[in-house]
C-alpha cells in the first residue's frame, strides 16, 4: 500500500475508494468465483438432500433467509446461538419454536469449510440455500448477490421488533417493508413465498375464528385442526397454499383472491386496499410474480449491516470467531 509521502492526488482517492469498497458493499454473484468455484455446487447438493429427506425444508431455509435480512441485514446474526451471556435472536417471537433449517446451514457450512476454509460468509450461504430451496419446490432461480459477511452481534429487540407477525395490517405490512427499502410492490411479491410451507395453528386461530374476511368453507376447514381454545393443537400444521402446498406456484394468490389466505397478514394484501389489483394480476398471469418476486428477493438480500458494523468470516456459523 502506498505510504502517506508517495500518496498523492487522485492516486491515493483511488486506493481509498477501492479499499472500502471491498469492505463494504460490491455484492456480486461472481464474488466466490476464484476463491471458491465449487461453493454453488456444495450449496445445491447439500439442500437437494435435505429436500429429498423432508420437502418443506425448502420453505424454511427461505424463511430462514428472510429472517436474516430483517434484522441488522442479511448477516447470518439468527444462526448464533445464545452461549452464556451472549444473547441471540432465536428466542425472539417469530423465531421461537418456528424458525427452522439450522443443521442444513451447518451441514453446508462442514462441506464449504473443508474446500473454502474461512473464505465463505454464513450470511451467503443461507442466501444461497434460500434460492436453491425455492428452486428445488419448481420456482424461479436467480444470481444471488454474494459478499455479504457475519456480524460479531445479533439483535433479540430487533427479532421481535422489525419480522412482521400475522396480526399486521396492510399499513404496518407496508411499513415493515419500507424500513428496509421495499416498495408495497416488494411486500406483495416476497409474500408469495407463503405458496409453500406451513403455519402453526397459534398463528391463524385468530383469523380463522374471528376474521371477517374469510370464506367460510375454508375457515370451518381449518376449524377442524385448530381448536378454538389455546394452547390446544397451538402447533398442529396446515398449509399456507391448500392445493400445493410445497410447489412455489401462484395458488398463493388465487386463494387470496377467493379470501382463503390462512394468515390475516396474507388477507390483508386482499382486502379492499392498495394491493388488491397487483394480487389480481398475480393470480392470473403467471409469468408476473416470479419475475417480481425474483427482483425484490435480491433486493432483500442485498441488506446489509451499516458501514462501520465489526463483520467475520464465522468458522462456525453457531458462534462468533474467538
Ligand atoms: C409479510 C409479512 C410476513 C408475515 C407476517 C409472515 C409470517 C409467517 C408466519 C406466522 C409463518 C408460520 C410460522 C409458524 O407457524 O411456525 C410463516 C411461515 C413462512 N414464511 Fe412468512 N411471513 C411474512 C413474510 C414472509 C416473507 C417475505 C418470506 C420469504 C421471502 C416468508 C417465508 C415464509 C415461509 C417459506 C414460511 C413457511 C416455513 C416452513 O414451512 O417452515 N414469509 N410466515
Ligand atoms: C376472538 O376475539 C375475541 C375478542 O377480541 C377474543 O377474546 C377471542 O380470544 C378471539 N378468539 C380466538 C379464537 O382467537
Amino acid at each position: 500500500m502506498a505510504s502517506s509521502s508517495s500518496c498523492r492526488a487522485w492516486h491515493c482517492l483511488l486506493a481509498l475508494f477501492l479499499l472500502s469498497s471491498s469492505a463494504y458493499g460490491q455484492l456480486s454473484p461472481s464474488f466466490y468465483a476464484k476463491t471458491c468455484p465449487t461453493l454453488e455446487l456444495i450449496v445445491r447438493s447439500t439442500v437437494t438432500k435435505a429436500v429429498l429427506v423432508e420437502r418443506r425444508m425448502g420453505a424454511s431455509l427461505l424463511r430462514l433467509h428472510f429472517h436474516d435480512c430483517f434484522v441488522q441485514g442479511c448477516d447470518g446474526s439468527i444462526l448464533l446461538d445464545d452461549k452464556g451471556s451472549f444473547v441471540g435472536e432465536k428466542t425472539a417471537l417469530p423465531n421461537v419454536n418456528s424458525v427452522r433449517g439450522f443443521e442444513v446451514i451447518d451441514e453446508i457450512k462442514k462441506n464449504v469449510e473443508l474446500v473454502c476454509p474461512g473464505v465463505v460468509s454464513c450470511a451467503d450461504i443461507i442466501a444461497l440455500a434460500a434460492r436453491d430451496g425455492v428452486v428445488l419446490l419448481g420456482g424461479p432461480s436467480w444470481p444471488v448477490p454474494l459478499g455479504q459477511r457475519d456480524s460479531t452481534t445479533a439483535s433479540l429487540n430487533a427479532a421481535n421488533s422489525d419480522i412482521p407477525t400475522p396480526d399486521y395490517k396492510l399499513d404496518q405490512l407496508i411499513a415493515a417493508f419500507n424500513k428496509h427499502q421495499l416498495s408495497p410492490r416488494d411486500m406483495t411479491a416476497l409474500s408469495g413465498a407463503h405458496t409453500i410451507g406451513y403455519s402453526q395453528c397459534l398463528n391463524f386461530r385468530d383469523h380463522i375464528y374471528n376474521g371477517t374476511n374469510i370464506d367460510p368453507a375454508f375457515a370451518t376447514l381449518r376449524k377442524r385442526t385448530c381448536p378454538a381454545q389455546a394452547p390446544n393443537g397451538d402447533t398442529n400444521l396446515a398449509p399456507f397454499d391448500v392445493q400445493t402446498p410445497l410447489v412455489f406456484d401462484i395458488a398463493y394468490y388465487s386463494n387470496l383472491v377467493t379470501k382463503r389466505g390462512l394468515l390475516n397478514s396474507d388477507q390483508e394484501l386482499f382486502n379492499g386496499g392498495s394491493q388488491d389489483a397487483l394480487v389480481s394480476q398475480y393470480a392470473t398471469n403467471p409469468a408476473l410474480f416470479p419475475s417480481d418476486f425474483v427482483t425484490a428477493i435480491i433486493k432483500m438480500s442485498k441488506l446489509s449491516p451499516p458501514p462501520g458494523t465489526p463483520t467475520q468470516i464465522r468458522r462456525n456459523c453457531r458462534v462468533v470467531n474467538s
